[in-house]
């Protein structure tokens, strides 16, 4: 059996889905670092206080490259070979971008292609729609567009609101990330490319 794949958690935030790939980890990929463009984010401590590798930089005051620079070189120094962006809210570079070509994949709070961007669940429920979800995907050059990997759809109910939505939302997603992630590094598409 081959070694666990060595996958970067990138979080801005709470980090619950880093938990939640956290807890999965094992045969299929190990957590290598999680890394994050604000020092104070609560998934950044977490991270510490269970003794996971962790990579803190602002871009502010270095600016991007400098900060995407200094993140490439600390996922290279820890082996990393796929990113998993988990409430990641930071545009990555075309040039980062094209450096993990292939390896870095996201978490998004919809049904892809509906709702790119933000405010996914305040705009499904202005629509109209009775379903909602999130999507796993490849990460491109296009905001939210790249292919899709797994989908996990919720039933919008009368009277949501997009608080109590997100919430049940979240717990999907809970479920979709590391099941999508372990099929992804176990067909390793990527090595090809
Ligand atoms: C999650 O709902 C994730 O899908 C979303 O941010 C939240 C992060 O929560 N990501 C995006 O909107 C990316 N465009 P978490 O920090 O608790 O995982």
């Amino acid at each position: 059996m081959s070694a666990p794949v060595r996958v970067a958690v990138l979080v801005s935030g709470r980090g619950s889905n880093m938990r939640s790939l956290a807890a999965a980890a094992g045969e299929a990929y190990a957590i290598a670092l999680v890394a994050s463009d604000k020092p104070e984010a609560a998934g950044l401590a977490w991270a510490r206080e269970s003794g996971l590798a962790t990579f803190a930089r602002s871009p502010r005051g270095i600016g991007k490259p400098a900060y995407e620079a200094a993140l490439d070189a600390a996922l290279r120094e820890a082996s990393v070979e796929v990113i998993a962006l988990a409430g990641y809210m930071r545009l990555l570079s075309d040039d980062f971008v094209a450096r993990w070509r292939g390896r870095i994949v996201n978490i998004h709070p919809s049904l892809l292609p509906k709702y790119k961007g933000l405010d996914t669940h305040a705009r499904a429920i202005a629509a109209g729609d009775d379903v909602a979800g999130c999507s796993v995907h490849v990460v491109t050059e296009e905001l939210d567009g790249g292919a899709v990997l797994g989908q996990a759809e919720v039933s919008i109910v009368p009277g949501d609101t997009p608080d109590a939505l997100a919430e049940r939302v979240l717990a999907a997603e809970h479920q979709l990330y590391p099941e999508v992630l372990a099929r992804f590094v176990r067909e390793g598409a990527w090595r090809e490319g």
